[in-house]
């Protein structure tokens, strides 16, 4: 068996990474199954990191990430001790967790789906033609947000308060303790929104997904504190995740104009392209796991306590289920489902909400600009994340 300290070490700040991250991951795993960074042990082959996810020896890595950037005591450690992230397997993670799944299943994301075209036939109808457009400003960071003021039942005014929070918010994942007092700062800023909010859904409850959740506490499915955590953690794990895939999903579409014509001609594949965005160019390059007891995968010996990230980026350009890779397909069938959202009791639970929206977005971008011109697309790719630094197009709708 082999220890940590003989894999082969992954360099994410290689200029060969920073260059062409996912060709390089899939590189590293034609070569080794699993491997080792800075930050911990590397998984890169498709079975073992879908293995690993579901693996009960796994749990959260969130208190280490803390703990890493050394958050103060106080509101903002409260808040993340308490909610969902710290809580490894069992009875108060399920119990955490239900009521969210049932609010979010594919059922209930599915009656979204009109909220979700009114929104965004709200915001694309405002950007304007013929010239050249910040689309993470106009487009990307506005989808997201106004989805999430309409869950919370707060004015539209406040999207971008929730854009700006959520990136600060998420900057957790640069594991940089230089951004600690700012993350601390949006974390403070979002419980008294939380709290601002439920007591608004309190005083005039609505059918919106907060009132919802007021319901749930009222009636013992969890205590007033989980409500409030809840209403911060969507809005946490909400807006970033989101603009970012929205803008990836935008850039890799239009730059491919067959594709764009055939999504405007054929809605239906819609979908399937949505669906190939995110295993081509997932916004989750990887998911992070500690080791709660000493394990063996893939024939190495993984002490407690380590770090282990499932690469997600190098999973989805593995050539043994996904022949030729690197290309854009709408005609792939019978591979493995993309692991973007990560799996098992840490699945991300705004999945299916989310991948409306996207669907969304392309649906009534391809309809409204049968020409899209990028003016400039630029990515930086973290050992965690896919992150669209610009995206500046000029739209040009139907004459
Ligand atoms: C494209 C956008 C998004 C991506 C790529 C994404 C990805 C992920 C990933 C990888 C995880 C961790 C999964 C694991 O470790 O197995 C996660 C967790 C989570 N996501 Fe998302 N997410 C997105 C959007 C959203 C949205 C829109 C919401 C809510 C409205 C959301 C809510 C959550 C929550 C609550 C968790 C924590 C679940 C838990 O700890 O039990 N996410 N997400």
């Amino acid at each position: 068996m082999l220890s940590i300290s003989e894999l082969p070490e992954i360099d994410f700040s290689s200029e060969a990474y920073q260059k062409r991250p996912f060709q390089t991951l899939a590189e590293h795993a034609r070569k080794w199954r699993i491997a080792r960074s800075k930050r911990g042990v590397e998984i890169l082959d498709y079975d073992i990191c879908r293995n690993m996810i579901l693996d009960r020896r796994f749990g959260t890595g969130h208190p280490k990430l803390m703990h890493l950037l050394g958050l103060p005591e106080g509101r903002a450690l409260n808040y993340k001790r308490e909610s969902i992230s710290f809580y490894n397997r069992g009875d108060k993670r399920r119990k955490l967790r239900q009521p969210i799944a049932r609010l979010m299943s594919p059922h209930a994301s599915e009656a979204f789906r009109q909220d979700i075209k009114d929104v965004v036939a709200d915001i694309i109808s405002d950007i304007p033609t013929h010239t050249r457009v910040d689309l993470i400003e106009a487009l990307c960071d506005p989808t997201p947000s106004r989805v999430y003021c309409y869950w919370v039942g707060a004015d539209k005014g406040d999207a971008s308060y929730i854009a700006r929070t959520s990136h600060t918010v998420q900057q957790v994942h640069t594991r940089d303790p230089e951004k600690t007092p700012e993350i601390v700062e949006a974390f403070e800023s979002l419980l008294d929104y939380a709290d601002a909010r439920i007591a608004a859904a309190r005083e005039a409850p609505s059918d919106n997904l907060i009132s919802d959740l007021v319901r749930a506490a009222n009636n013992d499915e969890f205590t007033d504190d989980d409500l409030r955590n809840w209403v911060i953690k969507l809005a946490e794990a909400n807006t970033d995740n989101s603009s970012h895939q929205i803008a990836s999903t935008i850039i890799e579409l239009a730059s491919r104009p067959a594709i764009w014509q055939r999504l405007r001609e054929d809605p239906d594949a819609i979908p399937i392209a949505v669906n190939e965005v995110m295993r081509i160019h997932p916004r989750s390059i990887s998911t992070s796991r500690e080791a709660l007891e000493d394990v063996e995968i893939g024939g190495v010996h993984i002490a407690k306590g380590t770090p282990v990230f499932a690469n997600i980026g190098a999973a989805h350009w593995d050539e043994r289920y996904y022949p030729e890779p690197e290309k854009f397909s709408l005609e792939r069938a019978g591979q493995p489902a993309h692991l973007n959202f990560g799996g098992g009791v840490f699945s991300c639970l705004g999945r299916y909400a989310i991948t409306i929206e996207v669907e969304e977005v392309v649906r009534y971008m391809t309809q409204t600009f049968p020409r899209i011109r990028l003016d400039k697309a630029e990515f930086s790719h973290s050992p965690m994340f896919t992150n669209v630094t610009d995206l500046h197009a000029t739209l040009a709708p139907l004459s």
